[in-house]
């Protein structure tokens, strides 16, 4: 296998492509290049998702703010300090903290960073949307490890058809601005949006490469009823595996998650993105009672499932993948 190989826009494309045996050989392909790099390990990280509270109204979101029959829900500081140290004790090296996108909670944010960091070493991922400048460089001040942002398609135009909030520029201004910090910088694509070709699917991959992000999170688009793209239907597995492949092979060395919407799609679809490039495992670890609320699409999978089983269940689909699943923090390897 070729180090570090540099591929083209049309070599990517070609990879969307790909059906069955060939496809299958590039699953493989990328699988061996994973585990020349990381061998079976399978780095797992909570998702935490304390706040469905959402100003804006991105088209394909079932916690958009239009959305009236969500029942609205917010972590408190203090309880999130005890979810995160519950965490820890249940062996989680790495969270995320995940939710929608307002300022209010910001500030209580910055003092659990700080709570946690003085209790324990675990890495802290925020995953809260665009903040400014000052608002990053106060988490990173507090402990912040790293930030995950979508860029969610870097097609500008289609970017900015699903975002009427949203500003594409300023999209990519955050994501330059959480690296010069220095995070660990996690962005990623929806596979499967309205109108969006292989050839954009190419440039997202090349996207990843050319800015060097450390994490790439994606996932099949997948409607939800109470949106407007309600009546877009989803695209296949393959499709997804076919991307997730091509990006081990051209982003190298990058931390890839199996995701929770892969495994909606297909009830296989995690265990299938590890034997395809996914070297991490990101299961959820909020509270049952707040999973039904946190519906970004239909038919989410684990909503009845409770946070103390998380790590057991999780190491079990690591199992059936063949994988070893590591309890380490996971940080960017080069
Ligand atoms: N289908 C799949 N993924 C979705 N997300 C939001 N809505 C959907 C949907 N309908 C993803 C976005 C966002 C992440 C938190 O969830 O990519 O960045
Ligand atoms: Fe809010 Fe994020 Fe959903 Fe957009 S994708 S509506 S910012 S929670």
């Amino acid at each position: 296998m070729t180090v570090n190989k540099v591929y083209s826009l049309s070599e990517i494309k070609e990879m969307l492509l790909l059906e069955e045996e060939e496809a299958f050989a590039l699953y493989e392909e990328a699988n061996s290049l994973t585990e020349k790099l990381f061998g079976k390990s399978i780095f797992v990280r909570g998702i935490i998702e304390f706040s469905n509270v959402c100003a804006k109204n991105c088209l394909y979101c079932g916690i958009r703010r239009g959305n009236k029959n969500v029942k609205r829900y917010h972590i408190g500081k203090e309880d999130l300090k005890k979810i995160i140290m519950d965490a820890h004790n249940d062996n989680f090296k790495t969270i995320v903290l995940q939710s929608g996108e307002v300022d209010v909670y910001d500030n209580d944010i910055t003092e659990v960073i700080e709570y946690v960091k003085s209790k324990c070493d675990i890495a802290i991922t925020l995953s809260m949307g665009e903040k400014s400048r000052e608002q990053y460089i106060e988490w990173k001040n507090a402990g912040a490890d790293r930030y995950l942002l979508r860029i969610e398609t870097t097609n500008r135009k289609l970017f900015e058809n699903l975002h009427p909030d949203d500003d594409f520029d300023n999209r990519l201004k955050s994501l330059m601005t959480l690296k010069e910090l220095g995070y660990e910088v996690g962005t990623g694509v929806m596979i499967g949006l309205p109108k969006q070709t292989e050839e954009d699917l190419a440039s997202d991959i090349l996207f990843f490469k050319e800015n060097d992000f450390d994490m790439l999170g994606v996932g099949p688009f997948i409607p939800h009823n109470e949106t407007p793209l309600r009546n877009i239907k989803s695209v296949n597995m393959s499709m997804v595996l076919n991307f997730l492949s091509a990006m081990r092979l051209v982003t190298y060395d990058t931390n890839i998650p199996a995701t929770t919407s892969m495994a909606t799609l297909d009830k296989e679809g995690r265990e299938k993105a590890l034997n395809a490039g996914a070297n991490v495992i990101m299961p959820n670890y909020t509270p049952q009672k707040y999973r039904e609320s946190y519906k970004l699409y239909d038919n989410k999978i684990c909503t009845k499932e409770d946070a103390e089983h998380t790590m057991e269940f999780t190491k079990k689909t690591v199992e059936r993948a063949g994988k070893v699943l590591v309890l380490e923090r996971g940080d960017r390897r080069r």
